[in-house]
């Protein structure tokens, strides 16, 4: 019978130079988005699908993720004597959300590695890994239709968007076997074949590879077996075409609401649709993205702005 998964690895220990100079000094994992850092959101969605045991891989220069997750005491007594209660809570609860391990990867050598060194922990247990840089903002639906997939069928499972061509080249591809395309659906199909950041006019298909899997300690062996691959890193995607030589992966193709952080653009769209969501912003800041576009004559578009 398949294991419940109840254990989550997520990789934190990247550079974040894509998103320079802010993350110089501070991981870009803990870049706020409204009033949480990224990697909350991420906690958040592992725990409402049901993960409780959570592995944060982290490196040189990432101490204030740990931080984050743990109790601060002065903060809570300024807090309590201030009588700021509703603050004070969401201080204490932060540090109650799950169980949370650290484990440092000694060099960013690419995500493969950074999954590689969660094998103790994890154990002979499935596990999800989620990007520490992914938000996903649709109440963990993706991550729960994986792991009902992975419980129903035993594979691995990997989450699959369809892009435009020509930015298949910045993810993973997969070619999938879908008799369901263009329909839309959120589906779960048989990968048959994929490939990191191939070149659009040789990819595969349109089926790029989202922040979020679930695997079986089977990809620990296969990431042994991995050399450094696209940018001299030990990359996923190759341990992941490993393991299609042994067995079946599915896919779990989902059509929108995932961002991804370390982009300056899918930073931007992430805080605008989260700050959207929010019962105590979303009216005000609705208002005042109306009233920008009023005043830049009716359009958002960087043209619009000349003419104001
Ligand atoms: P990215 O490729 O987006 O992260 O990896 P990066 O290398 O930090 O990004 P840029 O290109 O330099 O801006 C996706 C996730 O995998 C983690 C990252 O922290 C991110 O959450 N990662 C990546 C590791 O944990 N270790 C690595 O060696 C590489």
């Amino acid at each position: 019978m398949t294991q419940v998964v109840s254990c989550a690895v997520i990789p934190a220990a990247g550079l974040g130079t894509r998103f320079l100079p802010a993350t110089k000094a501070q991981p870009k994992e803990m870049l706020p988005v409204v009033d949480k850092p990224a990697i909350q959101y991420v906690v958040e969605e592992a725990v409402r699908a049901g993960i409780d045991d959570i592995l944060i891989i982290t490196g040189r220069g990432k101490r204030s993720i740990e931080d984050h997750f743990d109790r601060q005491f002065e903060l809570e007594y300024f807090l309590e004597t201030k009588g700021k209660e509703k603050m004070l809570t969401t201080v204490r609860d932060l540090a109650d959300l799950a169980d949370i391990h650290y484990v440092r990867q000694g060099e960013p050598l690419g995500l493969g590695h950074a999954v590689s060194v969660a094998r103790k922990h994890v154990g002979d247990r499935p596990f999800a890994v989620m990007l520490g840089d992914d938000l996903m903002v649709d109440e963990s639906r993706v991550l729960k239709a994986m792991i009902a997939a992975h419980e129903t069928h035993g594979s691995p499972v990997v989450a699959l968007r369809d892009v435009p061509r020509a930015d298949i080249g910045s993810y993973g591809c997969a070619d999938v076997d879908d008799p369901d395309e263009g329909t839309g659906r959120p589906r779960v199909v048989a990968v048959r074949g994929i490939v990191e950041k191939p070149h659009p006019a040789e990819a595969p298909s349109t089926m790029a590879v989202m922040g979020r899997y679930v695997f079986t300690p089977e990809i620990f062996a296969a990431l042994d077996e991995v050399r450094p691959g696209v940018g001299g890193e030990i990359q996923l995607t190759d341990a992941i075409a490993l393991l299609l030589d042994t067995g079946p992966v599915n896919g779990y193709v989902f059509d929108d609401g995932r961002y991804d952080i370390g982009s300056k653009l899918d930073y931007l769209r992430a805080t605008v649709e989260l700050a959207l969501q929010r019962d105590d912003l979303g009216g005000p800041f609705a208002a005042f993205l109306e009233d920008l576009m009023a005043r830049r004559g009716g359009t958002l578009s960087a043209a619009g702005a000349d003419r104001t």
